[in-house]
């Protein structure tokens, strides 16, 4: 389904040309993410160092936190090129090899949803990305034979929302495997500020602070807001975004100071409403919702789980006291049995 809410981390086609220009170019005006930078570095400087190839690696985390930004960083630190494509876009092992013979020495071959390639490719893959080898089959029947084409060293990075659906195959041949989390809101705020520069757009603190905390940790989000909030501070203030200024804007979006939207709370209201707080199977918050399985799970729940609004059981999700309080709900007594209320 098309996701064009407001506060939702997947690609608007309008964040496609305005990321581009607010990407980081190299590790050092990355904000946030300390820990996969430090990685990162060290692994950089060394492969440079030998002067080989950096060795294949996995970025997984929700969506929006900057995989893409981050593979084009490895690849300008390296001093490579970068070349990007999806798990979809490869659809025949033959789409793979055309992307693999045109690659050269120490190149990045970026592949978004790696999880979403289909089984054929992945045959392809593994040989390419253990051996420098392409194998390729001529002829069909009994005639037919395999000959072995020798590929220039270069680094794989793969990016995915969803670790569980790798096949444990693919997963192996990635030496590195760096997770993304997502951002504090002090690292949005440094995010937003470092983006309102570049667009020429006027801000304090406290009114990035503002924006910064209703971006649920993500920097696609903060940077669409951003925009959005320079529109109402032109037209209905005097330009310049400050406290009042965002937090009027985000109210008339209605974006609560969570960053919650209605889409999240349809989903606790359902959990809590008919499934008294839960346990609830994703499938049926999904039904609820109207959002597929796999969005629910990918985009809005790690928001609510790091806020501790919902956690995940054997048995499906349920409702944590923290919602109830933001949603001014009495807090039941015990969660996800026979529900007494707190008097
Ligand atoms: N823009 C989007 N993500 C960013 C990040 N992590 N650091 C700096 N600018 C960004």
């Amino acid at each position: 389904m098309a996701d064009e809410r407001l506060i939702s981390s997947s690609m608007h086609e309008d964040d496609a040309k305005n990321e581009y220009s607010l990407r980081p170019h190299f590790l050092g005006e990355y904000i946030g993410q300390d820990v996969v930078k430090e990685h990162m570095q060290i692994y950089i400087e060394a492969a440079k160092n030998r002067g080989e190839s950096l060795d294949h690696a996995l970025l997984y985390g929700p969506p929006g936190l900057g995989k893409t930004t981050l593979a084009g960083i490895i690849a300008n630190e390296m001093g490579v090129s970068l070349r990007v494509t999806s798990g979809p876009a490869i659809s025949h092992a033959g789409d793979l090899a055309a992307l693999l013979t045109n690659v050269s020495p120490g190149d990045v071959l970026f592949i978004d949803e790696i999880h979403r390639l289909n089984a054929s490719v992945e045959e392809v893959l593994y040989p390419a990305m253990e051996d420098y080898a392409l194998d390729i089959i001529i002829g069909k029947g009994p005639s037919a034979r395999s000959i072995r084409l020798d590929l220039p060293k270069f680094t794989l990075i793969g990016a995915t929302t969803r670790m569980g659906m790798l096949s444990s195959p693919l997963r192996d041949r990635f030496g590195i495997k760096e997770q993304l989390d997502l951002y504090s809101a002090e690292a949005l705020k440094e995010i937003i500020i470092r983006s309102a520069d570049i667009l020429h757009i006027e801000i304090d603190e406290e009114g990035a602070l503002e924006i910064a905390s209703r971006s649920r940790g993500t920097p696609r989000i903060a940077n669409r807001l951003l925009r959005r909030v320079r529109d109402f501070s032109q037209v209905k203030r005097r330009g310049i975004i400050d406290l009042e200024t965002a937090q009027s804007a985000l109210e008339m979006l209605a974006i609560d100071e969570l960053g919650l939207d209605a889409v999240d709370l349809k989903m606790l209201y359902a959990m809590i409403d008919i499934f008294k707080g839960g346990p609830v199977g994703l499938d049926t918050i999904a039904a609820y919702t109207g959002e597929d399985a796999g969005t629910v799970e990918d985009v809005y729940e790690p928001y609510l789980l790091k806020l501790g609004f919902i956690a995940r059981t054997s048995r499906g999700r349920i409702v944590l006291p923290p919602a109830y309080e933001h949603l001014d709900l009495p807090v039941p007594v015990q969660q996800g049995q026979q529900l007494k209320l707190e008097v």
